[in-house]
């Protein structure tokens, strides 16, 4: 899995926690760069970042990599 790039909104810190096979659940407001260099923004309390690549909705997760061989 590729880590995603994140950062926070208001330039704090970025709150991340990995998890094992699936996304990073990450606080707060966040921008995420995408694979082809995008900006997203999130203003969402919590957001989950896809990691595995596979999502739909990328760069958010939406569950694929429950599908997965290794995700959870
Ligand atoms: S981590 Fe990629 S869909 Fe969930």
């Amino acid at each position: 899995m590729s880590e995603p790039v994140v950062r926070r909104a208001d330039g704090a810190p970025v709150e991340a926690m990995l998890c094992p096979g699936g996304p990073m659940i990450v606080r707060g407001a966040v921008v995420v760069q995408g694979a082809d260099g995008t900006d997203h923004a999130s203003h969402r309390g919590v957001s989950a970042v896809c990691r595995c690549g596979k999502s739909a909705l990328a760069p958010w997760c939406d569950g694929t990599h429950k599908l997965l061989p290794g995700g959870r």
